[in-house]
């Protein structure tokens, strides 16, 4: 059995200093194999970048996806390139730096994690049914696969699901930042819920300082947002996989406070 560990888009310093303080007992504790970490959003400003993705690493981080703020800061580009266990999601321009999926070579079994953005209420990209289709091809010599899928709507990431029951292990959806309460093992095997929810300070919108984002939505006009700061939580999804089989047996919802 494998144990894996999604874990919900980190926030700015609030989110990472928090991974750092609790995930390495986490995983001894929960008895976590594998965990895959969205970090979008972990550097201070939004985007991600390298020293951030090392801290996420050494706090026990097996592959990191990102989403629609994959591109935010030019420093990523080349280490997207070089690290192959840090995603951008699959169904941006072939052109763009990384790639969407990788593997990760357990010995007696490979782990395959993808990620998509999906293509409801976000800038338009290619689609994520095709390219989930594209790149299970790639991933074929994986007994498991894992799908963080970058998406807004519920009827997407939910479709999504269905798609790729008994196809993928378990699907988890990220971008909302709010953890949905319908983690469930779909009827052929894959593990799911919509979204993970987000690691960060509790008291905000999304991560974000609470007064700015009101501000924004009463006077239109374009203000800085600045990560909220105060009590931290983490929030991501247990999953139970069969390494033989990659059937998910058991999913569990986690936000640790
Ligand atoms: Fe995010
Ligand atoms: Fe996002």
């Amino acid at each position: 059995m494998l144990r894996v560990f999604a874990i919900g888009d980190v926030v700015g310093n609030c989110g990472v200093d928090f991974i750092r303080a609790v995930l390495p007992a986490y995983r001894r504790t929960a008895g976590v194999d594998f965990c895959v970490i969205n970090g979008e959003n972990a550097a201070d400003g939004n985007g991600l970048t390298p020293e951030r993705c090392e801290e996420l690493f050494v706090s026990g981080a097996d592959v990191i996806t990102t989403g629609n703020h994959a591109f935010r800061r030019r420093e990523l580009y080349d280490f997207l390139d070089e690290n192959e266990f840090v995603l951008r999601p699959a169904n941006f321009p072939e052109c763009s730096p990384g790639k969407g999926y990788c593997i990760v070579d357990k010995g007696k079994f490979k782990v395959g994690v993808l990620n998509l953005l999906g293509t409801l209420f976000m800038e338009p990209n290619d689609n994520p049914f095709s390219a989930a289709e594209k790149a299970l091809k790639a991933l074929a010599d994986c007994s498991v696969i894992l799908l963080d899928f970058h998406a807004e709507a519920t009827s997407e990431k939910r479709a999504m699901g269905f798609f790729l029951d008994g196809k993928a292990s378990a699907v988890f959806g990220t971008h909302t930042h709010v953890q949905t309460a319908d983690e469930q093992v779909l009827p052929e095997g894959t593990g799911y819920i919509t979204d993970l929810g987000m690691t960060g300070a509790i008291q905000s919108v999304l991560g974000v300082k609470t007064d700015i984002v009101v501000e924004r939505f009463c006077t239109h006009l374009p203000n800085r947002f600045d990560f909220a700061d105060g009590d931290p939580c983490l929030c991501g999804c247990l999953f139970d996989i069969n390494e033989k089989t990659g059937r998910c047996q058991r999913a569990e919802r986690v936000c640790i406070t």
